[in-house]
This record gives C-alpha cells, sequence and structure tokens, in this order.
C-alpha cells in the first residue's frame, strides 16, 4: 500500500505538487499521466527518496527501485552495465537480455548505445533487483513499438514474480491501457483525473 497524504513540492513560490490524498493498493499498476510539467517525475522522484518534499508525508513499501526518465550507463560493456550491484545473476541477466533482444549488443560499450538500446538497458538493470515497489518514468519513451511491446512483457513478468506495486509515468494512453489497473492524472501538480483506463484512452 501507497499512502499519500498533505503532499507538496514547491520551487520558491510556485507550487509544482500538491497532493492532499492518495492510496494505491498493494499490487496495483498505476499509470500517471498529464502534460509536460505537470508533476509526475516530482511525484515519482519523492517516492523514490530522491527529492524532499516541502510539505506532507507518504508510505511506500521497500525496497523500492526507480527508473529515471532520463536513461544512463555505467562505463563497460552492456552485460557489465546489467551485473552492476548483482551477485551471481550471470545466467539470469543472460535470458533477461535474449528476451529482451539485446544479445547482439553484449559486448558492446554501453554508452554507445543508442536512445531505445540504452532505455531497455537500464531497465533491465532493475529487472535484476528486487522489489515491493517498482518506480518508472516513461519507461517506453524512446523505445519503438516492438522493443515497447517488449519491456512491457518483462514488466509484467516481473510483476507476477516479485508481487510489487508499480507506478509509472506515460504520455501513451496504449502504455497505459496495456499495464495499468488505474490512471491518475496529473495537471499543474493536482490530481484532475482518477480512473481506469478505458476511461481515459481514445486509442
Ligand atoms: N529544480 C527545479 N526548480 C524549479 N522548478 C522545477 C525544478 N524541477 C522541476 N521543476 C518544475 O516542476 C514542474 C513539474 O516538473 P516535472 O518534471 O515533475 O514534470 P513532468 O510531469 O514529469 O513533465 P514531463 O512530461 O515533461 O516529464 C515543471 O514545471 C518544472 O519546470
Ligand atoms: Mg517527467
Amino acid at each position: 500500500m501507497i499512502e499519500l497524504t498533505n503532499l507538496k513540492k514547491q520551487y520558491g513560490a510556485r507550487t509544482v505538487l500538491d497532493v492532499p490524498s492518495l492510496s494505491v493498493k498493494a499490487g496495483a499498476c498505476v499509470a500517471l499521466i498529464g502534460a509536460n510539467g505537470s508533476g509526475k517525475t516530482t511525484l515519482l522522484r519523492i517516492l523514490a527518496g530522491q527529492l524532499k518534499p516541502t510539505d506532507g508525508t507518504f508510505s511506500a513499501p521497500q525496497p523500492v527501485l526507480y527508473l529515471p526518465q532520463r536513461s544512463y550507463a555505467f562505463r563497460g560493456t552492456v552485460l557489465q552495465n546489467v551485473l552492476i550491484g548483482t551477485k551471481n545473476k550471470r545466467e539470469e541477466a543472460l535470458s533477461l537480455l535474449e528476451r529482451m533482444e539485446l544479445t547482439p549488443l553484449l559486448q558492446k560499450s554501453a554508452r554507445s548505445l543508442s536512445g531505445g538500446e540504452l532505455q531497455r538497458l537500464a531497465f533491465c538493470r532493475l529487472m535484476l533487483r528486487e522489489s515491493a515497489l517498482l518506480l518508472l518514468d516513461e519507461p517506453t519513451s524512446a523505445c519503438d513499438a516492438h522493443a515497447a511491446e517488449l519491456l512491457l512483457r518483462e514488466l509484467q513478468r516481473f510483476r507476477a514474480a516479485q508481487n510489487c506495486s508499480v507506478l509509472l509515468s506515460t504520455h501513451s494512453s496504449a502504455v497505459a491501457a496495456q499495464v495499468a489497473d488505474r490512471c491518475v492524472q496529473l495537471e499543474n501538480g493536482r490530481i484532475s483525473a482518477d480512473g481506469t483506463p478505458q476511461q481515459f484512452c481514445t486509442r
């Protein structure tokens, strides 16, 4: 269960997030939607412990894994990047990279990847860890349709294995419809709508 109470973030006099109350059931997958600058990343970063709220409280199940909006790579190969911080996960990593169709890139320098390849790599790094709450900031924004499909399939596999809750931001109604049970829409930092993906999607 995730609970937010009177959560606010201000920069100077400007309030960029103002959520009086939000609860998310354990195991749910919630899509955060809303225009550029509406506060999605701010909310995810607060839940990830990367940003201090100006006011209010929240509770979230631990451990939390966070995929930032901007993917990054460490120095080294794709395989080394995926294995960072893990132990005895080589076999698991190889099958994961196979499912994500990154096997041909295994020995390539991670910093030479294309945007979509890098986003898939950053996502794979999380998939080898344990999580009670997965926070994904626009996880498919750089992916082509096929890569997005692979990534979302892997996400569903991870959810089934770990029973974790997921909060993901997206500008794609197709992504929300495919994986989310619920959509929460932000507008200027406030929740302006909350419903099922079907209520939001006009595909
Ligand atoms: N360090 C900062 N100082 C001042 N304003 C900031 C800072 N960080 C974010 N903001 C502002 O907060 C607002 C919310 O930003 P946020 O990144 O949460 O939006 P978003 O919904 O994730 O947008 P996008 O869809 O473009 O990723 C924006 O107007 C942004 O300019
Ligand atoms: Mg953002």
